[in-house]
């Protein structure tokens, strides 16, 4: 027995929904891969827009990036080595390094593997992240040990006198 014969069992009339969609199985293929072509379209339409909406929403949200922010002393970062700061919202955190060649470099500490924190290792002088043994190159935050496989984001920081600005997230 087939789907456009099969009755109700008890009362043997056509089941309400087959009245409703009276498709006979050839039809019922075509329409299928019709209607499945039209779903795929449309969600790829819509993915498409909410891809759109959610880039436009998170460059509104983190004020375009370019916000200044003063996130501490340089003589602080000098002693230390490192400094944890907040950047561009009070949600972000980051952090600073003054390098032993004396280079300033700032990244989120976002490890892109699973977002656990990384920290400054002075002895391997890298940002290492303590969840699954990441480690990222101090120069361009790019990965070089571990799962992780994208470079850590950059952020602009301008010495001012004593006073360390992060300017921008880095493209
Ligand atoms: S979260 Fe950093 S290596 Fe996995």
């Amino acid at each position: 027995m087939t789907d456009e014969t099969r009755e109700c069992a008890c009362c043997n009339k056509t089941p309400k929904w087959k009245q409703d969609f009276p498709i006979e199985w050839e039809g019922d293929h075509y329409v299928t891969r019709r209607e499945m072509v039209k779903f795929m379209t449309l969600g790829s339409l819509l993915l498409a827009g909410a891809n759109w909406i959610a880039a436009i929403a998170g460059q509104v949200l983190h004020g375009g990036s370019k916000a200044e922010r003063d996130i501490g002393a340089f003589s602080a970062l000098e002693q230390t080595g490192s400094l944890l700061f907040r950047y561009p919202t009070d949600k972000d955190p980051c952090i600073a390094v003054r390098t032993p060649e004396g280079k300033l470099v700032a990244y989120s500490q976002l490890c892109t593997h699973l977002s656990c924190a990384v920290v400054y290792s002075k002895s391997d002088n890298a940002l290492v992240c303590p969840c699954h043994h990441g480690v990222f190159n101090i120069d361009q935050g790019s990965p070089v040990a571990g799962p992780p496989t994208r470079p850590l984001q950059r952020i602009k920081v301008e010495q001012r006198g004593d006073r360390l600005i992060a300017t921008e997230l880095e493209a």
